[in-house]
């Protein structure tokens, strides 16, 4: 089945063209079949980041990849401004990355990433680097389409 994503890196520093952890992402995201809709980059403040995640959400795609902005310094906002336009928390899929990523790094911990649901639309915290977006999509990757396909209130 296809599902629909929107990238959304969340960086103050990085273009468009400088953001391989988003073009990384896009990549997988054909491999698997699906469609990247679209990729922005908004910068590191809370409310542009929401409003990037709602007018995704807005163009109803299933999916929308944050990435960057979960860690500890008090400029990484991704998960207020992600909790600030959303109303549930699924706590499992942020659960899973960091479990599987401990198995990599220790540092896997400082991720304060959440994953939660905006209507129908799946908002996932990714963290920013190459290799800590891929790790952690790659965590979640199999069970995308089974949640997309719950959230459409199809049933096992
Ligand atoms: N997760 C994985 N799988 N691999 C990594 O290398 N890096 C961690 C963590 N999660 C990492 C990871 C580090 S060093 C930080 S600081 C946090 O993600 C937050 O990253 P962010 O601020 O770019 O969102």
């Amino acid at each position: 089945m296809d599902v629909s994503f929107a990238i959304v890196t969340c960086s103050s520093t990085r273009s468009l063209e400088e953001d391989t952890a988003g073009q990384a992402l896009e990549e997988r995201i054909r491999e698997s079949g699906w469609t990247p809709l679209s990729h922005v980059v908004v910068p590191d403040v809370r409310a542009n980041i929401a409003a990037g995640i709602v007018e995704a959400a807005e163009r109803e795609v299933d999916i929308v990849l944050t990435c960057g902005g979960t860690g500890l310094s008090l400029a990484d906002v991704t998960p207020e401004a992600t909790a600030d336009v959303c109303e549930r928390n699924v706590p499992g899929i942020a659960e899973a990355m960091r479990s599987e990523s401990l198995k990599i790094t220790g540092r896997a911990m400082l991720s304060r990433a959440v994953c939660m649901q905006r209507g129908k639309t799946l908002v996932i915290n990714l963290p920013g680097s190459l290799k800590a977006a891929t790790e952690c999509f790659d965590a979640i990757r199999d069970q995308l389409e089974h949640a997309v396909q719950m959230t459409a209130g199809a049933g096992h």
